[in-house]
């Protein structure tokens, strides 16, 4: 039943993965002092080596990036060599892994580094406070100026190439869950009106920049990109977005990478002006290798692999609650069910 999982794919001719499990992206806030990824960051990412790839944990490139406690960066050389333990620790087990790329935007709080603005493309804000950080109330971002993005292009790009001298076998884009790709790429949190905004051209020109930027560094078949077209976490939906992600993803076939890959948690839910689930509509736009993700078991995926709904699955909730999980899809047993109570354990 669940066979077609342990099938081989060739992503392009320096990436063939073993299976079509992929580990999806998991914050796990467990970073060490200076936002350095430690021995049991890499003993954990080692214990699920046998996924077909694993990806990171979200990233971040900077500073300013930083939305959440405790999450790993990829911008100073001590954090370079923290995640140096945990690809080699996979890469001894036979295992591949990509790292995620992150800026939270708007999501970002000025406490974590000690300055003053976040930055996003409006002036927008979101309500409430940062989790596990209750006394933290979001800020309203700062409009970042053509300079700013043009320095954030330029940083997402180092990024790429610090993870390649981390050991990583390539880089996922974070351009979901209403983070600052995704900000610009929806009518909700870019209100602009320069060249970065006010119409799908100028919307998706950020994005293909960092895009762009990172295939010219680190080459399109390490680089692979992940976005929202559905607005479901941060984000308000606008019947107007389609159209950017239309044109996105018009250009992004006129590119090389090394996949796309759906941010959704539930793949069940239609969306009306996506004329289906979020994996139906990018089947729909795309030539790129697809991965599928949200609310999938190993049965539902193989099923979908099956009818060519999707090449790649992406698990997650089920991989913080089962570290062996491909040997007991393999071996047909049981999977321990997730809870939110096993969030602070990394094991
Ligand atoms: C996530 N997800 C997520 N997504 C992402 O792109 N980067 C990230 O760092 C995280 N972090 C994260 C932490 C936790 C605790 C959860 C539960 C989820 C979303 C994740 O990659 C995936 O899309 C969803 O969990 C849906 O897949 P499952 O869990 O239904 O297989």
């Amino acid at each position: 039943m669940t066979d077609i999982l342990f099938t081989p794919l060739r992503l392009n001719e320096r990436l063939t993965l073993n299976n079509r499990i992929l580990m999806a992206p998991l914050t796990r806030c467990m970073a060490g002092e200076g936002l350095v990824p430690t021995q049991q960051m890499a003993d954990y990412y080692g214990r699920r080596a046998d996924a077909g790839l694993i990806i990171s944990e979200a990233t971040i490139i900077r500073p300013d990036a930083q939305g959440y406690p405790n999450t790993p960066g990829i911008f100073t050389q001590a954090q370079i060599a923290g995640w140096r333990l945990v690809t080699d620790a996979v890469h001894e087990k036979g295992g591949k892994i990509f790292a995620q790329l992150w800026h939270t935007g708007r999501v970002a709080h000025p406490h974590f580094w000690g300055g003053t603005d976040a930055l996003a493309p409006s002036a927008v804000g979101i309500k409430g406070t940062v989790p596990r950080m209750r006394e933290l109330s979001y800020v309203v971002p700062r409009e970042a100026t053509v300079a700013d993005i043009a320095q954030l292009v330029e940083d997402y790009a180092k990024a790429a190439e610090n993870a390649i001298e981390a050991g990583f076998d390539g880089v996922e884009i974070h351009g979901a869950n209403g983070y600052l790709i995704d900000e610009f790429l929806h009518h909700d949190t870019n209100r602009r009106e320069d060249e970065f905004g006010g119409n799908p051209q100028n919307m998706i020109r950020f994005p293909l920049q960092v895009v762009d930027s990172i295939i010219a560094r680190i080459g399109a078949n390490h680089t692979a990109l992940r976005i929202s077209p559905a607005a479901y976490f941060n984000i308000q939906p606008d019947a107007r977005d389609r159209q950017v992600f239309d044109l996105l993803l018009a250009e992004l076939d006129k590119r090389e990478l090394a996949y796309l890959h759906g941010g959704i948690f539930d793949d069940s839910v239609e969306y009306d002006y996506l004329d289906g689930k979020v994996s139906e509509y990018l089947r729909r736009h795309t030539r790129h290798t697809l991965v599928g993700v949200g609310g999938y078991s190993a049965d539902s995926a193989a099923e979908a692999i099956a009818d060519d709904r999707f090449e790649l699955i992406a698990i997650g909730r089920p991989f913080i609650a089962n570290h062996d999980y491909v040997a007991r899809v393999r071996e047909g047993k049981e999977t321990i069910a997730y809870s939110d109570e096993q969030l602070p354990i990394l094991y």
